[in-house]
């Protein structure tokens, strides 16, 4: 897997070293930590966390540490169960979830954690995803119809239908894909990158959506879809086993059919 690039204020100095005096069983994490508010440039701090008295996933060792040593230490989380995205983080060099990444599993004497590369940070492990959601919000993520819906009754899908928006429907929005993809750090201003491209085909493949041609034509421009040079990060980090590249080349191939019409 291609190595990340690291946050862009990143001219990073060690930091405190936090240790677990008398633990036998221990466990060191490599932590980014910038702080706007201080005039320093960012670090990296080391805990040692005692396995003996943690939860077996890297998000159970951040709130540990948050609780119990550091309450300054800052990252977003919510569901604690790879639904709402928002613990996304670089662990040990892979944009992962922290809720789903089990400690053990990483098999490393020191895990290292930065936020979500190739971003500007608000904060330690928050990236700022102000762009990423403006691009979201370009694509008209809802479904657009002109027709008059059936008073009674909702729209309707044959199952074959619905079946075409699996792999696409499960998207959380985590933004590990987007941030894995160098298309997206190099032209990241106008090319929409992975999680967002898979969301428009989510809408582009719905049988019930009346304006394919509208969206095929908005995302006909040099660089909003055709900065994809299939590199294939992003499906190699999805936290879910979603492929936007393949998303992706499906959108290429109905621009190039509609043409062909
Ligand atoms: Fe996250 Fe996967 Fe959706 Fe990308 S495709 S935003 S990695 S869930
Ligand atoms: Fe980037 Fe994935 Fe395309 S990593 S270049 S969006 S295949
Ligand atoms: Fe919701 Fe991790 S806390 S996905």
């Amino acid at each position: 897997m291609a190595e990340f690039r690291l946050p862009k204020n990143s001219k990073i100095r060690k930091g405190q070293y936090f240790k677990a005096e008398g633990a036998k069983n221990i466990q060191k994490f490599k932590i980014y930590r910038w702080n706007p508010d201080d005039g320093e440039n960012p670090r990296t701090d080391t805990f040692e966390i005692d396995m003996d008295n943690c939860g077996p996933m890297v998000l159970d060792a951040l709130n540990k540490i948050k609780d119990e040593i550091d309450s300054t230490l800052t990252f977003r989380r919510s569901c604690r169960e790879g639904i709402c995205g928002s613990c996304a983080m670089n662990i040990s060099g892979t944009n992962t979830l922290a809720c789903t990444i089990s400690i053990a599993k990483l098999k490393s004497k020191e895990i290292a954690i930065y936020p979500l590369p190739h971003m500007d940070v608000v904060k330690d492990l928050v990236p700022d995803l102000t762009h990423f959601y403006a691009q979201y919000a370009s694509i008209k993520p809802w479904m657009q119809t002109d027709s008059v819906p059936l008073p009674d009754s909702e729209r309707r899908q044959s199952i074959e239908d619905r079946e075409k928006l699996d792999g696409l429907y499960e998207c959380i929005l985590c933004a590990c894909c987007q941030t894995s993809c160098p298309s997206y750090w190099w032209n990241g201003d106008r090319y929409l990158g992975p999680a967002v491209l898979l969301q428009s085909y989510r809408w582009l493949a719905d049988s019930r959506d009346e304006h394919t041609g509208e969206r095929l034509e908005d995302l006909e421009d040099p660089f909003k879809v055709y900065r994809c040079h299939t590199i294939m990060n992003c499906a190699n980090t999805c936290p879910k086993g979603l492929n936007p590249g393949k998303a992706i080349a499906e959108i290429k191939k109905m621009i190039t059919e509609r043409h062909a019409l």
